[in-house]
């Protein structure tokens, strides 16, 4: 039987492998042409051009495990891990896809043959939900594969929408989407909880473990509903969830990879206490700080670069609870290679790339965070009420590098709750502030009137000669800059990158090549060498 979640991802994609399909790899967790995302969070991003008719691949069926993360933006896990048996930062999804190929039928008895015969799982342990009005989903699960009515369950809820929200599968506002069919597996009566649909449905004894969506609409901004070129099918199953229940265990952070971490995680901090949350936590968010580092995302003050941030530091401040003397987190970047198998080759390409960046986090936070703990313990020591006000959490932020949620976590563990109103007044006044105060700044985006390109070739190489096109002080063009100028100097090509899309901008050195001084550019000497500093 398949031991190790790595076996187990394998065992998936060969089954769709023998079953025709294509095994495809995962895509980045940073969505390529698709603004409407913030991370890919399911295994048919990478394909829903496929399912809207707009790109066509030589195959119709694949397979793949996709990495996701579900931090930030409309599905935000963040808050619960550390908390409960299943949420994670970072996850896999085993998945198979028909493009207009296979349908209700073969996509249902795929998912039944792989679970009761490839990893025989006990049939009487398992239970569906399928669309309130899908009679033909009902049928199949009913007449071809011989699942006892009672456990074929619909699920709507129809509350004068034009789609139920429950057993309706949609990526987002806008695209691609279907009705469902969802097979639960039941953990035993010694768990609280009941099967879907009942009152004790969000217990944790009924588990979803593999959602089935028969794509058959392309949903618009207002609402409409346009049919697919071709009905077709998106499958997705936690990879943690059924490694989980093959390996017998009731939490996803008793499988293997976890325990892995955990216990390089206990070793490296000095700490006996493996039953210890904060262990999970840090386990938890390694992965999804390893892996987007892995596909280009840097730590930073905006956008994905910031959900970044807030994950490392709160991995970082878990480490400081449980008594981590030095930077740690990066340390786990090998175990977490080695546990994760196939899944890790793109990571171990990136290794030096991604502890040298996750150790300049948390050198760059451990410098405050001290400070800020100590700030927070005496306002929590102080505070009369369980609500901390959104002045401390807002200093906490600005002057200590807090971000709201780890100040969250924190109060939380003390059953208090922060006043997010209150800070996101504060963050609006500093802004006014910001504002006012810097209202004689130059946007340089507005003034630089220049009609040729830089050219890039950061990719290439880390430094090139090339030549000032022009020289801007203070918003105005200038001949020269001097030694204390603060000037803009565009060049023809440079292999510097801009600050842009959650990356840090490059630093580095102008040389001038013909007196190799620094000092003073002038637009007359216009041979350069432009070097990139790490
Ligand atoms: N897209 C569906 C989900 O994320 C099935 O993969 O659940």
């Amino acid at each position: 039987m398949y031991k190790t979640t790595a076996e187990l991802r394998s065992a998936f994609l060969d089954f769709f492998r023998r079953n025709g399909h294509q095994v495809v790899d995962s895509s980045s967790l940073v969505p390529g042409n698709d603004p409407t995302l913030l991370f890919t969070n399911a295994g048919m991003n990478q394909f829903k051009d496929v399912f809207l008719g707009m790109e066509k691949r030589n195959y119709s069926r694949a397979t793949t495990s996709q990495r996701c993360v579900r931090a930030g933006g409309k599905h935000n896990d963040l808050d619960n891990v550390g908390y409960t048996a299943r949420h994670h930062t970072f996850f896999e999804m085993l998945g198979n896809f028909s493009f207009g190929d296979y349908f209700k039928h073969d996509a249902i008895r795929f998912a039944w043959t792989f679970l009761t015969e490839d990893l025989k799982l006990p049939k009487e342990r398992l239970c569906v939900t399928v669309y309130e009005t899908d009679d033909e989903a009902f049928n199949i699960w009913k007449n071809e594969i011989g699942v006892p009515e009672d456990c074929i369950i619909r699920i709507g809820d129809n509350k004068g929408a034009a789609f139920a929200s429950d057993n309706f599968w949609q990526m987002g506002d806008t695209g691609p989407c279907g009705p469902c069919t969802e097979i639960f597996y039941d953990h035993g009566d010694h768990i609280w909880g009941g099967r879907p649909g009942t009152p004790e449905e969000d217990g944790d004894r009924f588990i979803e473990i593999w959602n089935i969506v028969f794509m058959q609409y392309n949903r618009q901004a207002d609402g409409t509903m346009n049919p697919l070129p071709k009905p077709s099918v998106d499958t997705g199953m936690g990879l943690e969830r059924i490694a989980a229940i093959l390996q017998k265990v009731h939490s996803n952070y008793q499988i293997d990879i976890f325990q892995k971490l955990i216990a390089k995680t206990a070793e490296i901090i000095g700490t006996d206490d493996l039953e210890n949350n904060s262990l999970k936590v840090i386990a938890d968010h390694i992965r999804s700080c390893a892996f987007l580092v892995a596909d280009g995302v840097m730590p930073s003050n905006e956008g994905r670069g910031y959900v970044l941030r807030r994950i490392i530091r709160r991995a970082v401040r878990h480490g400081n609870k449980l008594g981590a003397t030095d930077t740690f987190f990066y340390k786990l970047v090998p175990t977490l290679i080695e546990v994760m198998g196939d899944a890790a080759k793109q990571l171990a390409d990136t290794q030096a790339i991604v502890e040298k960046a996750l150790k300049a986090e948390e050198e760059q936070f451990a410098r405050t965070l001290e400070r800020g703990l100590g700030i927070l313990d005496n306002a929590l020591s102080s505070l009369e009420g369980d609500i901390l006000d959104g002045e401390t959490v807002f200093k906490l932020y600005d002057t200590y590098g807090f971000p709201m949620d780890l100040t969250a976590d924190v109060c939380r563990e003390r059953n208090i709750t922060v006043d997010e109103a209150g800070f996101d007044v504060a963050m609006a006044e500093q802004k006014q502030r910001a504002k006012a105060a810097g209202q004689f700044d130059t946007d340089y985006n507005a003034t630089l009137k220049i009609d040729s390109e830089t050219h890039f070739s950061g990719y290439e190489q880390l430094s090139a000669d090339s030549e000032i096109v022009a020289i801007y002080i203070d918003g105005e063009q200038a001949d020269k800059a001097s030694a204390g100028d603060k000037a803009v100097v565009v060049l023809s090509s440079t292999p510097f990158y801009g600050e842009s899309g959650g990356q840090v901008g490059d630093q580095g050195l102008l040389v001038l090549m013909a007196l190799n001084l620094l000092w003073r550019i002038h637009k007359s000497m216009v041979k350069l060498q432009a070097i990139l500093v790490a």
